[in-house]
């Protein structure tokens, strides 16, 4: 069974609050469970170096937000588990797609064109104080996702176009190169929670007003007190679905509860008592996950471990493959499989190739083609990167064998496929 693949980035630049927690976290760690679903995990650590270029916080931000996902449930052996800079081949990768990239679509780009549009409004030069790294971010991210041909991408709305920006370079690369790459779609969870922050607006490190994950039980408290509310007094009603820290308490309780608590709001309960009552249901589900936040965090060469552990054994099963069968779709090839033409002799037979392609039925095929020869006829495959493996196999066996998904072409003999396939093979690393 091919498993669907869902992948997650969250950029180091902060520290996990409980908006990030019940917004993004705590769906993403249920979903991991689905036996039909592969998880990918990483840490976006050059991303971050986009907005933040201070190393100190880079590294800390890196520690907590691995430490927190670990804290919350998330299991290295179930899922992949790791930091984008351990995977090299990523910013390969990223070169790959930088020069399919058209630079008008990366004009378009809204953080991109925010950043304009403010050196506009301040009457500064179009392009000042703008990085090359913000203007490319879309492709390092496109990358991050290609790289593991990722079927799904939970994002918030704000990444819709960065996810259909990587549809459109794994396009452009597939139809320039064959079909290498699954086309991913964003995955809007419209039920997941957005959380109010302590002013009311939305919950977010640029509003300064976040509570954080794991914030110590005291200081918890305190930050729960100090939610904006209005001036109604004990007794008098209260519109639930209009208080922030009712927002709150529905995120954290069953429906039963915050029902229950959409009752007490309706007969007057005091703000004091509401804010208590919100205290202990988020300290309930957060505080045995602190207790593990805290011991992880005292043994970040534990974290460092993990990590290095989930990038090695990802690499070598899905990045360093995919990077050889892409450096050779574009032609950074071994010089050695290059057919040398003599010119004594009488008539070299062309080089033979895998073309790659989708039929109208929807599914993926390849052939081996020898000029206008077809020598091999693959079955349809359902998702290109099946198709790709097995052009891939064929290429490092340098041999027919047994390849079932493959029939030979009209008057084509095993002898000729296998010697075809003899000069085209390759080390794959
Ligand atoms: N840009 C994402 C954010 O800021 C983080 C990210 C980087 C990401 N690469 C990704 C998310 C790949 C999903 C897939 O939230």
């Amino acid at each position: 069974m091919t498993r669907t693949r869902v992948l997650t980035g969250i950029t180091t630049s902060g520290t996990p609050h409980l908006g990030n927690y019940a917004g993004a976290i705590r769906p993403a760690l249920e979903a991991s469970r689905d036996p039909s679903v592969e998880s990918f995990y990483f840490l976006a650590d050059y991303h971050a170096l986009i907005k933040v270029q201070d190393p100190a916080r880079v590294q800390r931000s890196t520690l907590e937000i691995a430490a927190s996902w670990l804290a919350c449930g998330l299991d290295p052996a179930q899922v992949w588990f790791y930091r984008q800079s351990d995977i090299p081949e990523i910013t390969e990768l990223t070169w790959l797609l930088t020069c399919v990239a058209g630079k008008g679509l990366l004009n378009r780009a809204h953080a991109y064109k925010a950043s304009v549009d403010r050196n506009r409004a301040e009457s500064q030069d179009d392009d000042a104080g703008i990085t090359a790294g913000l203007f490319m971010y879309p492709v390092l991210m496109a990358a991050d996702i290609l790289i593991f041909n990722a079927d799904k991408v939970p994002v918030g709305r704000d990444q819709i176009q960065h996810i259909e920006m990587a549809r459109d370079l794994g396009q452009r690369f597939n139809h320039l190169y064959g079909e290498h790459f699954t086309l991913p779609e964003a995955a809007i969870e419209a039920h997941v929670a957005t959380l109010p922050g302590l002013d009311g607006r939305k919950m977010s490190k640029s509003y300064d007003n976040v509570i954080p994950l794991f914030a110590p039980r005291e200081q918890l408290k305190k930050l729960i007190y100090s939610i904006v509310t209005d001036s109604r007094v004990p007794g008098e009603p209260k519109d639930a679905d209009a208080s922030n820290v009712f927002q709150l308490y529905r995120a954290f309780a069953s429906d039963e509860h915050a029902e229950a608590m959409r009752g007490a709001f309706e007969v007057g309960i005091a703000w004091g008592d509401a804010k208590q009552a919100l205290f202990e249901r988020i300290d309930a589900e957060i505080s045995p996950m602190r207790e593990r936040y805290e011991a992880l965090i005292a043994k970040p060469a534990d974290i460092e471990t993990i990590l290095r552990d989930g990038a090695q054994r990802l690499r070598e099963r899905y990045a360093r493959p995919m990077l050889a069968q892409l450096r050779e779709a574009v032609g950074l090839r071994d010089l050695s499989s290059v057919v040398v033409a003599m010119s004594n002799d009488v008539e070299k037979p062309a080089p033979a190739m895998f073309k790659q392609y989708r039929d109208a039925d929807g599914k993926f095929y390849f052939k081996l083609v020898q000029g206008e020869r077809v020598l091999l006829q693959s079955a349809g495959f359902d998702a290109p990167r099946d198709a790709g493996q097995c052009v891939a196999a064929l290429k490092v066996a340098g041999r027919l064998g047994d390849a079932h998904a493959c029939a030979l072409g009209e008057g084509v003999t095993t002898d000729e496929v296998d010697a075809a396939l003899a000069l085209m093979a390759e080390r794959v690393e």
